[in-house]
């Protein structure tokens, strides 16, 4: 999960795709391979977002000649359910997917994914690292063979990631959520990333050699938590120049229903021992910008990789020959407001691939379809040009299973979700009402309001002052109850 919600509760972690598609790949796309980068729990925490203080210069630099979305949003802002409707380009109401604990071809409809059409149409089809979430979500194979023509790659060094492997002040090792380290003194002398960097240039070098088309997907895993990245990245942000989050404090308004406990936080051994109270904190200030230096500096470690992935794409001359697409699960977020769902329709047009069909109000029965419309209209459209786009709007969903945030508020089983949370953004504002639902048959009653949340953006970025009352409810919730399908 986009960790910085602990400060502003982007709930509906906003998260942003780039599609390097200049004018010259639009006029010709044929047979066009796809690189595609997935970064776990990355916000808009990017120079080319306008950060002043993060270094990304090698993502920056593919933003530079790429369409960049100011305003992408994720369907679900957990990580399984979040990857499952993006690779199937359907909503998590369709995938039926809130938690951990499904695999969307048994427990919903048998619907294909966007690796799986593109395999089916020729190409080679590989995945590297963290793709789709591990586990049953992927029936313990990432959905191979389904979605991968060769089994899907995990690095080694992985099952370190959560073990005691941060060397700390004591002189022991502990599992902890700040884990700077020295890359030659841990476990394989190798961090998961730079496995799967590695590996995904072998895998340019070998479609090179077969002159195939591919699909390669990579997943890097930071900057998800631990934060346990080479040491170095550290020093570009001396503790002395950093400063807390624009909004620390909880807002007045927020309701409990909506307020994440971060319980993935505080499990760590060293968030446990400094005894922050449940569930509202707070976490001692230098222990914030601890947080904080650690967020960037994993950003910039994984910058590198990115950097380094590019460059391999660059020397087997496959840049003019390949579309990157670059986004994260969850994480902030030109204007238009564009949806994480519409990626599987966008690439296979840009590739000439026909679009899969809009699916129908029930596709449970359908293979392929998509409930995301693809964006390449609008990719040579100027922002004034394209007033329509300011209707357009981002839906989300978020499970809870209290009123008061709990043990388990920020990832709920199926069978403990009592409320989900239904959201709109629009270019103006972002509306959320939390609403009684049945997980025995996904039914919500929309008439059984728990909370509501209204924001206007424009005068309220970070979403701290929360305008929702009953009129204004009755007016916005037709637009949210237009669209969903119980
Ligand atoms: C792309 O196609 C358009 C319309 O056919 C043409 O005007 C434009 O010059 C082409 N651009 C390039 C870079 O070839
Ligand atoms: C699900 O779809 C896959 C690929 O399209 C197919 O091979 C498989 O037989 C289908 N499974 C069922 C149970 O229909
Ligand atoms: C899930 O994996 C198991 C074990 O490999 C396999 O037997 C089963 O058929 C898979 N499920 C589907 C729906 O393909
Ligand atoms: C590679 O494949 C393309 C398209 O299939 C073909 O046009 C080209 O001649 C091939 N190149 C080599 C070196 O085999
Ligand atoms: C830290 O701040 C100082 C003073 O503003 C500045 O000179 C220096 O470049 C900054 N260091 C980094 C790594 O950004
Ligand atoms: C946390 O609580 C433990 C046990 O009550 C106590 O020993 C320790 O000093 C506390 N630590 C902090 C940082 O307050
Ligand atoms: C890639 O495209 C650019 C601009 O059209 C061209 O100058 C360059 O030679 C091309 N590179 C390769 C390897 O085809």
């Amino acid at each position: 999960m986009g960790w910085e919600s602990m400060w502003i509760w982007f709930l509906f972690g906003a998260v942003f795709a780039e599609v390097q598609a200049g004018e010259r790949l639009l006029n010709s796309t044929d047979g066009m391979n796809v690189l595609f980068i997935i970064v776990d729990d990355l916000r808009t925490t990017l120079g080319c977002y306008g950060d002043a203080v993060v270094k990304t210069p090698n993502i920056d630099q593919l933003s530079s000649q790429s369409v960049v979305f100011q305003n992408a949003y994720a369907q679900q802002a957990v990580c399984a359910p979040s990857r499952v409707s993006l690779l199937t380009g359907r909503r998590p109401s369709t995938t039926k997917l809130f938690d951990f604990n499904s695999y969307w071809r048994v427990h919903a409809g048998n619907y294909s994914t966007m690796p799986q059409y593109f395999k089916e149409n020729g190409y080679v089809t590989m995945s590297v690292g963290k793709v789709f979430h591990p586990g049953i979500t992927g029936n313990h194979s990432d959905d191979y063979p389904y979605s991968w023509s060769i089994p899907p790659y995990h690095p080694s060094s992985e099952k370190y990631e959560n073990q005691k492997a941060c060397k700390s002040k004591d002189g022991k090792l502990h599992a902890n959520l700040v884990c700077p380290v020295d890359v030659t003194e841990v476990p394989e002398a190798t961090l998961p990333d730079i496995q799967s960097t590695k590996e995904a240039i072998r895998s340019l070098h070998s479609v090179k050699k077969h002159n195939s088309s591919f699909f390669l997907a990579v997943g890097y895993h930071k900057p998800h938590i631990p934060f346990r990245y080479p040491k170095e990245y550290k020093k570009l942000y001396p503790m002395e120049n950093l400063t807390l989050a624009p909004d620390p404090h909880i807002p007045e308004g927020l309701p409990p229903v909506a307020y994440n406990p971060w319980m993935d936080i505080r499990e760590r051994e060293d968030v446990q021992a400094l005894n922050v109270s449940f569930p509202y904190g707070p976490i001692p200030k230098h222990f914030q910008l601890l947080i904080r230096q650690s967020y960037f500096a994993s950003v910039s470690y994984m910058d590198a990789q990115v950097g380094q992935l590019l460059s391999a794409l660059d020397s087997l001359e496959f840049t003019n020959t390949t579309i990157v697409v670059f986004t994260s699960d969850h994480g902030r977020n030109r204007n238009v407001v564009v949806e994480l769902v519409s990626i599987f329709a966008t690439v296979s047009e840009l590739v000439g691939l026909p679009v899969p069909p809009d699916c129908p109000e029930s596709s449970f029965h359908i293979a392929l379809c998509t409930e995301g419309a693809s964006l390449v209209p609008h990719f040579n459209v100027s922002d004034e040009d394209d007033d329509e786009l300011i209707e357009s709007v981002a839906y989300s969903m978020y499970p809870r299973p209290s009123d008061i945030p709990q043990w388990n508020s920020d990832r709920p089983d199926l069978k403990d979700i009592k409320i989900m949370g239904y959201s709109i953004r629009t270019i103006d504002y972002r509306y959320t009402i939390w609403v009684t639902y049945n997980p025995t048959n996904f039914t919500p009653t929309f008439q059984d309001v728990h909370a509501g949340e209204l924001y206007f953006v424009e005068d309220d970025p970070n979403q701290d002052n929360n305008l929702y009352n009953r009129s204004m409810h009755d007016a916005l919730s037709s637009k949210l109850f237009a669209f969903m399908r119980p």
